[in-house]
């Protein structure tokens, strides 16, 4: 049997409570000798600042980069609006995905049959959408330099964020988008503003060669960031595979996010590139969701996104393609025997907490597994 160390990490507001119904998927799996997952958990966000004055220990950074993949809750909160910049939560996120090099995203957006009229949008445009946000994680606005706020001395000042992308980071994202799309549908769109931003010249440009490179067989599309938001409210089902910087994919991802009818569904998977020598990645796993201070600790928060996480780890860093299948295959049935979360609440269906959520979605794993 494999076994594998997983690092924990529950962060702020609804994280640990989320991470509590994780917990107990992996205890299940551990007990059916499916596979053998050793976890142990650190602080990241304000409950790390709160701890040690940072938003993730070097300790807790150590401990990620020997998992074989880290499992994130959510970071955040307004009683950490005041800490400095380079310490606030989010901090310890964006350090664990730089220094992990964990650049592509993946975020999936499914509408589940059972959640199709929870979307903000009509029936018919989202009934059976299955698309994937692939999102840059490394590069772009996020970490370019110079990123400083200057005062001008004539009571203005001068903020700096900086666009810079280089061809091998748009390269290995654009052959990871074809890869993922041949096990799809098979087409890519490529999302930049080429139109303004000189970054989005080569970012379309690379895009191109990198198709012309051994990946013909896939269709490429190219549009502009803001016609892509405007098409994922009118068309979404157009879409197969996304692909955008980390900006864009940011923003776009929340769009997709919501089709699915509640930020509380959507999984994602962030990946490093593959060991030459045992092909393995560098992972982390969250929900897209943040950490809902207004609902924490009350046991209302909705635990799928974070149990579909667990589900790409199953699917992404352990090859346990027919698990995690089954996993998503109990979230739907969980759906479609009407339990709800507040978030998900239907006129006739049966609201639960977070913790009877994930009790259904085991009871279902059971029942199938
Ligand atoms: C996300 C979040 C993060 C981001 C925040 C928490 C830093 O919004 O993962 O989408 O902007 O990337
Ligand atoms: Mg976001």
């Amino acid at each position: 049997m494999s076994s594998y160390k997983l690092l924990l990490l529950p962060g702020d507001g609804i994280g640990p409570e989320v991470m509590g119904e994780v917990k107990k998927v992996i205890a299940w799996f551990n007990l059916h000798d499916i596979a053998h997952f050793e976890t142990e958990t650190g602080l990241v966000g304000g409950s790390a600042y709160d701890a040690h004055g940072e938003a993730i220990s070097n300790a807790d950074m150590d401990l990620a980069q020997s998992s074989d993949a880290v499992i994130f809750g959510a970071v955040g909160g307004p009683r950490w609006d005041d800490v400095p910049y380079d310490k606030r939560p989010e901090a310890g996120l964006l350090r664990l995905r730089k220094d992990m090099a964990l650049y592509a995203n993946l975020r999936p957006a499914i509408v589940y049959p059972a959640l199709a009229d929870a979307s903000s949008l009509k029936r018919p445009l989202v009934e059976g959408l299955d698309l994937l946000i692939l999102r840059e994680l490394t590069g772009g606005v996020y970490f370019g330099q110079p990123k400083e706020i200057t005062d001008l001395g004539n009571g203005q000042k001068r903020a700096v964020d900086t666009q810079v992308y280089e061809t091998y980071e748009i390269d290995r994202i654009a052959r990871i988008a074809f890869e993922l799309a041949r096990t799809r549908r098979n087409q890519v769109c490529s999302m930049e503003k080429h139109n303004v931003m000189i970054s989005g010249v080569l970012w379309k440009e690379v895009v191109t060669a990198t198709h012309k490179d051994g990946f013909q067989d896939v269709e490429l599309s190219h549009m502009l960031a803001d016609a892509g938001g405007m098409q994922l409210v009118r068309n979404p089902k157009q879409f197969d595979v996304i692909v955008t910087d980390n900006l864009f994919g940011d923003i776009l991802s929340d769009v997709a996010a919501m089709l699915t009818g509640s930020l509380g569904m959507l999984p994602s998977a962030s990946l490093g590139a593959a060991d030459d020598k045992t092909g393995r990645r560098k992972a982390l796993y969250e929900p897209v969701h943040g950490s809902a201070p207004d609902i924490a600790g009350k046991g209302l928060a909705n635990p799928i996104a974070m149990i579909a996480s667990f589900a790409m780890a199953l699917r992404y860093s352990f090859g346990m393609v027919e698990w995690a299948d089954k996993v998503d295959t109990a979230i739907a049935a969980t759906l479609g025997k009407g339990f709800r979360t507040g978030d998900i609440m239907q006129a006739g269906m049966k609201q639960v907490g977070t913790a009877e959520m994930g009790d259904a979605v085991l009871a279902q794993l059971e029942a199938a597994g």
